[in-house]
This record gives structure tokens, sequence and C-alpha cells, in this order.
């Protein structure tokens, strides 16, 4: 199974979100899970952010790109490459301001390419290329924002991300929210990290019982789309 892993703490030792991450892949390999991961931590390597070259090269048509354009996104391309390629995804970061970090904001921003990672039916509507991937969110919050908390209402992260990557075709991602940590005292931060750790547990074993129970045919990229994007 290969595995697109992705980092987005600002911190690196003390980051909670980077070692639950770890620790997922660490269960899913003793599930017996042979799995290569390719791994990107998007605070080293940040995507660029969204400027007027990429935001014109992005809706060019690909057969209408000048060699220009093309470097714009090649980068991009890239990303976008290696999402398709995988069998699965795993998005580790920490909530800042109620929703994402701008790094990983910055790499949804490079996925989200027209006739790569989504594009449109004949009939108009989007097929996200997503579809196929599992996908996890691993995310740590400083607060609680569990539903019945009063600052339930406040979590903009878990939206977005779904948003963002539903229109990908993602339809069911796992959540695994590791809160509160660091805005809460000692035995509520063991108990979040340990009941964060037990989802982990559960999504690994779920991923690894459909694993063993597809074809090897199912993790074959898709590569009409990548020939798409050669045009
Ligand atoms: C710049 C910044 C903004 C933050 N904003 C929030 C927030 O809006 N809500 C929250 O619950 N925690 C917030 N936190 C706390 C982090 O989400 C929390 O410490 C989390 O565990 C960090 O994950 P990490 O250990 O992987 O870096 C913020 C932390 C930082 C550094």
């Amino acid at each position: 199974m290969k595995i697109m892993h992705v980092d987005a703490s600002a911190k690196r030792e003390r980051s909670n979100s980077r070692a639950l991450s770890r620790y997922f892949l660490e269960r899913l390999r003793e599930e017996g899970l042979d799995i290569e991961v390719d791994y990107l931590d998007v605070t080293v390597d940040t995507p660029p952010h969204v400027n007027e070259a990429f935001a014109i090269a992005t809706y060019t048509p690909s057969h209408e790109r000048t060699p220009a354009m093309k470097a714009t996104l090649a980068s991009s391309d890239a990303l976008c490459k290696r999402l398709l390629d995988a069998d699965a995804l795993v998005f580790a970061m920490p909530m800042y301001n109620w929703s994402m970090p701008s790094a990983f904001k910055a790499f949804i921003d490079s996925i989200t390419r027209t006739g790569l990672t989504y594009l449109f039916a004949e009939d108009g509507r989007i097929e996200g290329q997503l579809a196929r991937q599992k996908v996890l969110f691993i995310t740590s919050r400083g607060a609680d924002l569990r539903v019945g908390t009063p600052y339930s209402s406040m979590d903009a992260l878990t939206p977005a991300l779904k948003a963002a990557f539903g229109f990908l075709g993602v339809a069911d991602p796992a959540f695994v929210d590791a809160q509160p940590l660091q805005f809460s005292d000692e035995a509520a931060r063991l108990e979040a990290l340990e009941r964060a750790r037990t989802e982990l547990i559960a999504v690994a074993a779920n991923w690894a019982g459909s694993a063993k129970s597809q074809p090897a045919s199912a993790s074959e990229p898709n590569n009409d789309v990548m020939a798409l994007s050669q045009e």
C-alpha cells in the first residue's frame, strides 16, 4: 500500500500531531501491511502560495498553456501525481486559529487542479479523482472542541478539510482529533492522547482489513488522468 504522509506542525520533536501520525504508520505495519511511504513535510517543502501566474495558468486549458505557464504549474503537477499515485493519504496537522496551518492550506491550493485532481464530466458534474484513496486526518487541538463543549462551534478546521477534499472525491475520510491538549491539565491531555491512539488503532485495523480483501488491481494509479495532464 502506497501512503502519502503529510505533516504540517510548526513544531518538530515536541509535536503531538507528528507523533500521532508516526504512531498510526507503526500500527499499520504492526497489522502486517506492506506500506511504502511518500513523506512530505509542508513546513519544510511548503508549496508556493497562489500568485497571479498560477491563478491564470491553472485555469488555462492544458493545450493552450505556454512553456512559462507549464513551468509555473510544474511543482503542483508533481504534487498532484504523488496524491493520485497513493492508495492512502495521511494528513496530520495542528489547529491554528480555529482552522488549518497556512502551509497545509498552500498544499490544498496546490493540489486542487482542474484536469488532474478533479475533472468535469460531460454533463458538467465535477468528478473528484481522489475517490479511490483512503484518507485519514489527524488533528491536534489545544482546546476541547468536541460536540457539547463551549468551543465546538469554533471548529472551522473539520468543515474546511471535508469541503476541500470532498470536492476532490474523498467521500468518507476518517478523523482522529486529539483534544484538549495545550490548554488543559495534564490528566485531560494524557487522556486525549490515549483516546486518539485508541482511535488510530481502530482506523489501522480497518485499513488493514480492507487492504487484505481488495484485489491488487484496485491500487493501480489512474493513468488516464495523468495522460490528461501531459497533453
Ligand atoms: C499559532 C497557534 C495557534 C493556535 N490556535 C489554536 C486554536 O485556534 N484552537 C485550539 O484549540 N488550539 C490552538 N492552538 C494549539 C494547538 O492546536 C495545539 O497546541 C496542538 O496540540 C499543536 O499540535 P502540534 O503539537 O502537532 O504542534 C494553536 C497553537 C499555535 C502555535
